[in-house]
């Protein structure tokens, strides 16, 4: 697969200049089923055609039950929140997730969705989450210090590091640091449930039947268990300790539904604990990723940032009550999740014949709602491939429909996490930026590659100096 680069180092170095980083190149049109397959496999983003970033739905009635790509703002509007109930979440999902994380919030339906995402809600109101601030600058402290021990300007693996700071964050704010004997063997394990999930993803979607093998199978169930066996054990640990704290294992395990008074069975914790654990850092780590990337290939933006940093912060450690006033450093985070969402794709399924954007969808059919396509489509944005954190600045914002620029999905079954992960996304951001500068070294251009979460080819080589000239951070307040 051809990248698309049209700028390259040389224009980087000088403010001003455009850049526009790796995308991949579109197919003219949908493709016959094997290679629709192969391409699939291999990045499902490559699989979509032209039209996706062009029109605002386009139907593909081959094979199977038919499939519609849906991207315009007043559609997606439609499928996620005004008609929504015509449009659960598919099989496709459950298939792929269940063996990991059951019946949870991202995987259920309906009156069990709506009862466990009731009383999960209050764990995630931002005024609830400040307090985990400390724990998210200690992470990145960490982080810096690991960086602190390497040769000055040597490459570091961004992508390795991001997942290694973001799943301590997860770890200290889910289980507050009573999960050091599981950690190491869960963090392992849910990069093994990753790595071949577009098979499993392919499989579902063609219908294949279960007993059939496909690669990465087998691993992916082992994985799996050993994922689920942890957190079992973490639990169990921590309900003979009498639960107490408030991270977000004891806060789940205490909560109560609404109406009912009802808390979560033993199961559905260990499904909402893993969900969170698996939907919550590895999508964060991937914001994170790309946003080094792409300030590393345009200065001008870290330097912007560092200033903003000194100016709000100081050389402390960030507080919850300053994030909000971090405002370029957020609009960096936001153009590089538009460019790069870390969940690239949504699915739906067409519960009943319904009419959607001059076509008639029939029952069955899958709707697939391209993140990565809405945030690059020709109707929506200027120049939509060219890194542009000013399209951030609260008054260009406010002019976005509301799907426009949509991340964390939208409507009911909007991500739970999103304040969570702008709090600590910003707060990891800023922390890095003002204790090192990343360089690109001129040659990787990775292709954006979707493995449920937006990868990038070949890992995220960085060069990382760290700023010598800066004041030692304070302890995390
Ligand atoms: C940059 C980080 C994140 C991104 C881009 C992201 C993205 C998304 C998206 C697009 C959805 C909607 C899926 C759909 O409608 O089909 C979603 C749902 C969800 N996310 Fe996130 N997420 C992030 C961080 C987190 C964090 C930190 C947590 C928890 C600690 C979390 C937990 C969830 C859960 C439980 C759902 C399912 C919600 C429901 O179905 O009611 N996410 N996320």
């Amino acid at each position: 697969m051809t990248l698309t680069v049209a700028a390259m180092g040389k224009a980087d170095a000088s403010a001003g200049c455009a850049l526009y980083p790796p995308t991949v190149r579109p197919p003219a049109g949908p493709m016959p089923l094997r290679r629709f397959l192969f391409t699939f496999v291999r990045n499902p983003l490559s699989s979509l055609p032209q039209a996706v970033y062009e029109e605002p739905i386009v139907v593909f009635d081959g094979g199977g039950r038919g499939l519609a790509w849906v991207t315009a703002p007043a559609l997606t509007e439609k499928v996620l929140l005004h008609a929504s109930a015509q449009f659960p979440k598919t099989p496709l999902e459950k298939r792929v997730f269940q063996h990991t994380l059951g019946d949870g919030i991202l995987t259920s339906e309906g009156a069990s969705w709506r009862w466990q995402r009731r009383t999960a809600a209050p764990l995630f109101r931002p005024a609830d989450l400040a307090h985990f601030v400390p724990a998210m600058t200690a992470a990145a402290e960490g982080q810096i210090a690991r960086w602190r021990t390497r040769a000055p300007g040597s490459i570091a693996a961004i992508d390795r590091d991001m997942t290694a700071t973001t799943f301590q964050v997860i770890s200290n704010t889910m289980f507050a640091g009573s999960a050091d004997a599981e950690a190491a063997a869960i963090l392992k394990a849910s990069d093994g449930t990753l790595a071949t999930i577009s098979w499993e993803i392919a499989a579902a979607m063609l219908h294949f039947p279960r007993w059939l093998w496909y690669p990465g199978k087998f691993r992916r169930r082992r994985a799996a268990r050993r994922l689920r066996r942890a957190v079992e054990a973490i639990l169990i640990r921590r309900r003979a300790a009498g639960l107490v704290g408030d991270d977000l294992l004891a806060r789940l395990a205490r909560a109560q539904a609404p109406e009912t008074g009802e808390p979560m069975s033993q199961k559905q914790l260990v499904d909402n604990l893993l969900t969170f654990l698996a939907a919550g850092h590895e999508t964060t780590a991937k914001a994170l990723t790309w946003t080094l990337y792409l300030i590393a290939r345009a200065p001008q933006w870290q330097e912007r940032i560092l200033a903003e940093v000194h100016a709000v912060a100081g050389a402390g450690a960030i507080a919850a009550g300053e994030l909000d006033r971090l405002l370029i450093t957020r609009a960096v985070l936001k153009e590089a999740m538009r460019l790069y969402p870390p969940a690239p794709v949504m699915t739906r399924l067409v519960a009943e014949d319904i009419e959607l954007g001059g076509h008639t969808l029939k029952a069955g059919m899958l709707i697939l709602i391209p993140i990565f396509a809405v945030h690059r489509h020709k109707a929506l944005w200027e120049d939509p491939n060219r890194f542009d954190p000013e399209r951030f600045r609260p008054e260009y914002e406010a002019a976005h429909a509301r799907t426009q620029f949509m991340p964390f999905g939208f409507g009911p079954r909007t991500c739970i996490g999103n304040s969570f992960a702008m709090m600590e996304a910003t707060a990891l951001l800023a922390s890095f930026v003002r204790a090192a500068r990343f360089e690109w070294d001129g040659m990787h251009l990775p292709e954006p590659i979707s493995r449920v979460t937006l990868r990038p080819k070949g890992g995220m080589p960085l060069k990382v100096w760290l700023r010598e000239a800066i004041a030692p951070t304070r302890a995390p307040r």
